[in-house]
C-alpha cells in the first residue's frame, strides 16, 4: 500500500491551505488520503470533478449511514452516543438526501431570497453602526471578535428569524449550549418552552420574519393547529448552527487578511463599489469550511477512477478554490479576475448554503463600515502572534487584537 497523506492536516497560516496538502495539488483532481482511524477516503481537489460529484445523487449526505466517514474521533463518537438528538437537529437539512431534503429546504427558501435580504440592508447597517459605536466608545485596543465580528451576524440572524431583541441573549445562550452538547437536554427544554410562548404571540401579532413565514406556510397547508414548538425549534436551531460562527469568522479573518494586504485594502478604500467582489474573493481564498463530507452510495466512474460504494469522499475546499485551471493566480487576492464567484466556500448543488445571500450582505456592510469609519485600524500585536485554531474542517481566529 502506498503512503498517503493523513487527512485533515492543520494550517500554519490562517488563510492558506495546510502545507502537507502540496502533494495533493500535484495529484489534482482527486487523490486518496487516510483518516485518523486508517480508513482510506477520497480527497477531491479539482473544481470540475467537485462540481460533478456534488450534484451526483450517488453522493450522499446522510450522516446516519453507519458507513459515514468521520473526520475526527469526536465526530464518530457524536454519531454513536447520546448526543444523537443534537446531531439530528443540527444536521436536519445538511445531513439528509433527496425528497426529504427538498421538502425541508423548500420551506425555508422564501425567507432567504436576495430580494428579502436586500430589503434588510438598512437594518443590517443599523446593527453594524450600533456595534461599532459601542466598540469605539469602549476604546482601543480591543479584541475585534467579541467587540464586533461575532455579535453583528448573530444579531442580524436573530432579527431575520423573528426572535425579539430582548430575547437574543437567552436564545443565544440556550442554542449554544444545545449545539455544543453541554447541558443539551436542559437547553432543549428551555428553548421548547420559550418557542411555544413565542408561537402564541406570533399568532396574535403576525410579522414578516422567518418564524412568521414558517407559521404561515403551515397555515396554508391546513395544519396550523399542529405547528409544534419542536419543529420550529429544530428549524431555527439549525439555522443558528449554520450561520453561527461562519459569518463572524469570515468578518474577523477577512479583516485580518486585508490588514496583511495593505495594497488590496487601499483599493477597497478608494473604490467601495469593489466590496461585493472582494467578499467573494475573500470567501474563495480563506475557504473557512475546509472539507465538505460525503459518502458514495453506489459505484461512480470519474476521471478514469472508480469511487466505490461505501467510500468516504471529502471535498478539500481550500484546494478546489485554488484550481489553476480556473483561477490565474490562485494564492493571492485579486478583485479584478472574472472567476471571483467561482468558489465552493458555500458548497455546491442541493446543499449549497441557504444563508449565502445573508452572509454576503452582512460581510459587505460590516467590512465596508469598519474600514471606512476606522481609517487607522491596525493589528495591536504582531501578525504571527495572533492565535488561531489550525484544525482543518473549520478555520477560526481565536483573538484579533486591534487598535485605531
Ligand atoms: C460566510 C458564512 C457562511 C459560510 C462560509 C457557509 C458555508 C456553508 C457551506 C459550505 C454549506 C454546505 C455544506 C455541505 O454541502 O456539506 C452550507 C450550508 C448551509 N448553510 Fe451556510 N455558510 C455561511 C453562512 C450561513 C448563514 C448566515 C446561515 C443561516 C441562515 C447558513 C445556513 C446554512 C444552512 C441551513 C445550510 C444547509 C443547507 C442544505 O443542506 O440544504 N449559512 N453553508
Amino acid at each position: 500500500m502506498t503512503e498517503t497523506v493523513v487527512y485533515p492536516q492543520d494550517r500554519t497560516c490562517p488563510y492558506q491551505p495546510a502545507p502537507e496538502y502540496l502533494s495533493l495539488v500535484e495529484q489534482r483532481p482527486l487523490a486518496q488520503v487516510t483518516l485518523y482511524d486508517g480508513r482510506r477516503v477520497w480527497a477531491i481537489t479539482g473544481r470540475d470533478v467537485a462540481r460533478r460529484l456534488l450534484i451526483d445523487p450517488r453522493i450522499s449526505s446522510d450522516r446516519t449511514n453507519p458507513q459515514w466517514p468521520a473526520m475526527f474521533p469526536s465526530i464518530a463518537a457524536a454519531v454513536r452516543d447520546a448526543r444523537q438528538k443534537v446531531l439530528k437537529i443540527v444536521t436536519a437539512l445538511v445531513g439528509v438526501d433527496g425528497a426529504v431534503h427538498n421538502a425541508r429546504r423548500k420551506m425555508l427558501i422564501p425567507s432567504f431570497t436576495l430580494r428579502r435580504i436586500n430589503a434588510l440592508r438598512p437594518k443590517i447597517q443599523e446593527i453594524v453602526d450600533r456595534q461599532l459605536d459601542l466598540m469605539i466608545e469602549n476604546g482601543a485596543p480591543t479584541d475585534l471578535i467579541p467587540a464586533f465580528a461575532a455579535p453583528v451576524p448573530v444579531t442580524v440572524l436573530y432579527h431575520l428569524m423573528g426572535i425579539p431583541d430582548d430575547d437574543h441573549d437567552f436564545f443565544e445562550k440556550q442554542s449554544y449550549q444545545f449545539i455544543s452538547g453541554s447541558n443539551a437536554d436542559a437547553a432543549y427544554d428551555e428553548l421548547m418552552t420559550y418557542m411555544s410562548k413565542l408561537i402564541e404571540e406570533k399568532r396574535r401579532n403576525p410579522g414578516d420574519k422567518v418564524l412568521d413565514d414558517l407559521l404561515a406556510e403551515r397555515g396554508a397547508t391546513g395544519d396550523v393547529g399542529d405547528v409544534d414548538a419542536e419543529e420550529l425549534v429544530s428549524t431555527l436551531v439549525l439555522q443558528v448552527a449554520g450561520g453561527h460562527g461562519t459569518t463572524g469568522t469570515m468578518v474577523s479573518l477577512s479583516a485580518f487578511t486585508l490588514l496583511q494586504n495593505p495594497e488590496r485594502l487601499a483599493e477597497l478604500r478608494a473604490d467601495p463599489s469593489l466590496m461585493p467582489t472582494a467578499v467573494d474573493e475573500l470567501l474563495r481564498l480563506l475557504s473557512i469550511p475546509d472539507g465538505l463530507q460525503r459518502l458514495a452510495v453506489d459505484d461512480i466512474e470519474i476521471e478514469g477512477t472508480t469511487i466505490r460504494k461505501g467510500d468516504g469522499v471529502f471535498f478539500i475546499t481550500s484546494l478546489i478554490n485554488r484550481d489553476e485551471d480556473v483561477h490565474g493566480a490562485p494564492n493571492s487576492l485579486d478583485w479584478h479576475h472574472n472567476s471571483v464567484r467561482d468558489h465552493v466556500s458555500f458548497g455546491f448543488g442541493a446543499h449549497q448554503c441557504l444563508g449565502q445571500n445573508l452572509a454576503r450582505v452582512t460581510m459587505e456592510i460590516a467590512l465596508s463600515t469598519l474600514f471606512q469609519r476606522l481609517p487607522g485600524l491596525r493589528l495591536a500585536a504582531p501578525a504571527e502572534e495572533i492565535p488561531f485554531n489550525p484544525t482543518a474542517g473549520f478555520q477560526v481566529l481565536n483573538e484579533l487584537p486591534v487598535t485605531w
